[in-house]
């Protein structure tokens, strides 16, 4: 396998300011939820390197679930504006305070779906967390609650986000470099 680091033009958001953000959020989501059932449902597979660190910020006691929505196929780098939902929820939602857990929004077209397919079950409320927000490529308006940054319009990858199904594990986000590298052809 190829290194990362010849698909990294720039380290757009390091692992210390990721990390310091994220305390963040969980703290802003204890105070909200504090003394109310709360329900975690994290959107495979971007969204849980964000999931695992958020919860452990999180100091009020909650679940977790997680779905898995296709909207990208393999090596595409656009949404196709059409998602399918390939794992649904173990848990039943309905009168708990639910809260989605994604690593980045971008048309908005999942989080819609998403929204759309949960409302169905009558869930107590249903907000967003979301850890990175591409907002000059929106198409569809997203209610976000907890928002982590917002982004330029660049493809990013790293701490969950892919290139390809690889590097979803490197602790920052990186910038995917579209030219080569100087001196290599
Ligand atoms: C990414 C991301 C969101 C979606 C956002 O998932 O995790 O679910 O795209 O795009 P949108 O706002 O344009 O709909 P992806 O389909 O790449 O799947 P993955 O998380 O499994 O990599």
């Amino acid at each position: 396998m190829q290194d990362y680091q010849e698909f990294l033009e720039e380290i757009l958001i390091p692992e210390d300011e990721l990390q310091e953000r994220i305390r963040e959020l969980g703290q802003e989501i204890s105070r909200d939820y504090e003394g109310k059932d709360l329900l975690l449902v994290c959107i495979l597979k971007g969204g849980v390197m964000f999931l695992t660190d958020l919860m452990r910020s999180i100091d009020v006691p909650h679940n977790i679930d997680f779905m898995a929505i296709s909207s990208y196929g393999a090596g595409a780098r656009q949404s196709t504006g059409s998602v399918q939902i390939k794992l649904d929820l173990a848990t039943p939602i309905e009168g708990r305070n639910v809260l989605i857990v994604e690593d980045i929004i971008d048309s908005g077209h999942t989080l819609t779906s998403v929204i759309n397919f949960l409302n169905t079950r009558r869930p107590k409320s249903l907000k967003i967390c979301a850890l990175l927000d591409k907002a000059e490529r929106r198409e569809v308006e997203v209610p976000i609650h907890y928002r982590g940054f917002t982004i330029p319009n660049k493809f990013v990858f790293g701490y969950g986000l892919d290139l390809d199904e690889y590097y979803r594990d490197l602790p920052f986000i990186g910038v995917f470099r579209t030219k080569p590298m100087q001196g290599i052809e």
